[in-house]
């Protein structure tokens, strides 16, 4: 039915003669291509028109009677792939359009239009474009080749690369030869990862293609001293992500050393670090990390796994971040914050945020200070909760910190507290000293009564010979008084 509309339009058609012209036309690999073929409308007959590929065959074609023909090689299982829409014949237009486009159609095509005594004769060079990616998605830090193809190549064309939109230049020497020119070979990384675009110029005309390029290995981090920021106290985590399709062998991570500029030496890891656990993750996922962050856990960290015959890895450095406080001071009674980092070097800003818990243990922020320091009067009621520094890079929070304020309350009981803390210690030795003045003073005592008695030694003769005296004659008293018994028994 679609036919009988063809052959009844190309019936209704009066078109006329045509002047043609000649054309260079690119297209890139698997998009619609336009063949122009346009004739000025001066002939009034019925055109038979036909196209062909130089050497190849008929592409396609129409006869008077508006019966179509596609060449064996363009309708494979009737599905057409070029079509030449009839609504613009009248225009004098019989372009030619090639859906899905391949290398192998790229060539010399020819339009020829019949209408009445005119024969016109065009011809169209499509040069289909495509660009290519080899190893399709490289390994990290192997060889990736960018191609450009042209089917069939333009001699003395100029061949231009961006990549994400941007001019890329590459590295190393300028190329001399074409073939050098639209070949891009690199070491696959991070950087080169995004839309590949090869602008091919020739002849006045411009030819584009683009091919997306992605890179298996570790993934995040991408690239190599990435910071990781955490607090004193806080847990976190040392990410190491592979490409899902692959499965690291003998993961591993390790501490470098610092100071070893060229080759650093693997350390020892902190106490509360938590390797990689083959349970709860995925195989492609080798994170780690820290319980909880010490301030001498800052440094490098290296995540590395074996991946098709080669170790891949990545080392991140970990800054810790802390607060200083400064001892609040009595008459003024405020207190001094410092947000210290381990490594500040990417930190362009800092921030303190007031961090408010109602009745309910509602959050809330309250007032918001910028800068490093901060001081704040720890009399005040309203500065009592948590006082959060925020540090920020160029694209944006880097991580925060918190600390904990005590108001007035807080700060005298701090004094009790140290009081207590000494209470024993005192107590223990006063009574040390107690015992000891007593031990001395008895001692006095002794030393003194001795000296005494060394000081009359005659009266205590004068003593002895006294009792002495005193118990011979209690003695002669007894023995007179037997003398007396034994007389008064005699008698
Ligand atoms: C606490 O919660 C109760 C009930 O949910 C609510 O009525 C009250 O307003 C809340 N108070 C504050 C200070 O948000
Ligand atoms: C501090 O960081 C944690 C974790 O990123 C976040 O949940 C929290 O809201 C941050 N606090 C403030 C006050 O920005």
């Amino acid at each position: 039915m679609l036919l009988e509309i063809f052959v009844f339009a190309g019936i209704t058609f009066f078109v006329t003669g045509a002047q043609c012209e000649q054309t260079e036309v690119f297209a890139e690999a698997g998009s619609q291509a336009v063949l122009p073929c346009k004739c000025n409308p001066l002939s009034s007959s019925i055109p038979y028109i036909i196209w062909s590929q130089v050497n190849k065959g008929t592409v396609w074609r129409k006869e008077k009677t508006g019966l179509q023909y596609w060449g064996a090689r363009w309708s494979p299982k009737g599905v057409q792939r070029v079509q030449c829409p009839h609504s613009k014949f009248d225009r004098g237009d019989f372009s030619l359009q090639i859906n899905h486009v391949r290398e192998e159609d790229g060539g010399v095509y020819n339009c020829k239009v019949e209408q009445g005594n005119q024969v016109t004769e065009n011809q169209i060079i499509l040069r289909v474009i495509k660009v290519s990616v080899s190893p399709a998605v490289p390994i990290w830090g192997n060889d990736v080749s960018i191609s450009c193809d042209v089917t069939p190549w333009p001699q003395g064309a100029s061949v231009e690369w961006t990549l994400n939109n941007s001019t890329f230049t590459p590295a190393g020497m300028a190329p001399k030869s074409d073939i050098a020119k639209h070949v891009v070979r690199e070491k696959a990384s991070v950087r080169l990862t995004g839309k590949w675009t090869c602008v091919v110029s020739y002849k006045g005309e411009e030819g584009r293609a683009s091919a997306a390029l992605t890179v298996k290995g570790i993934i995040r981090p991408s690239k190599d001293n990435t910071k990781v920021y955490a607090a004193v106290g806080s847990a976190v985590a040392l990410p190491c992500m592979f490409s899902p399709s692959l499965i690291p062998s003998n993961p591993v991570w390790e501490k470098l050393k610092p100071g070893f500029l060229f080759k650093p030496a693997p350390g020892r890891l902190p106490a509360s670090f938590s390797p990689p656990s083959t349970f709860s993750q995925v195989a492609f996922d080798k994170s780690a990390g820290l319980k909880e962050v010490d301030i001498k856990d800052e440094g490098k960290y290296r995540c590395s796994g074996g991946v098709e015959g080669q170790r891949l890895s990545r080392v991140m450095q970990l800054v810790v971040a802390k607060i200083d406080s400064s001892i609040p001071s009595e008459k003024s009674g405020s207190v001094t914050l410092t947000c210290q980092l381990t490594d500040p070097s990417e930190v362009t800003d800092y921030e303190w945020v007031h961090v408010v818990y109602d009745l309910n243990g509602t959050q809330s922020i309250g007032s918001i200070q910028k800068g490093k320091t901060l001081t704040i009067s720890t009399k005040s009621e309203e500065n009592r909760g948590e006082w959060t520094c925020r540090f920020y890079g160029k694209r944006g929070v880097l991580g925060n910190i918190t600390h904990n304020i005590q108001v007035m309350s807080g700060l005298s009981g701090q004094k009790p507290s140290g009081h207590s803390h000494n209470t024993p210690a005192v107590i223990g030795l006063s009574c040390l000293l107690l015992v000891l003045l007593l031990v001395l003073a008895q001692m006095y005592k002794n030393h003194q009564r001795r000296k005494r008695i060394f000081q009359y030694p005659a009266l205590e003769t004068i003593v002895h010979t006294v009792s002495n005296e005193r118990e011979e004659r209690e003695r002669n008293q007894a023995d007179q008084k037997h003398r007396k018994r034994d007389l008064t028994e005699l008698n």
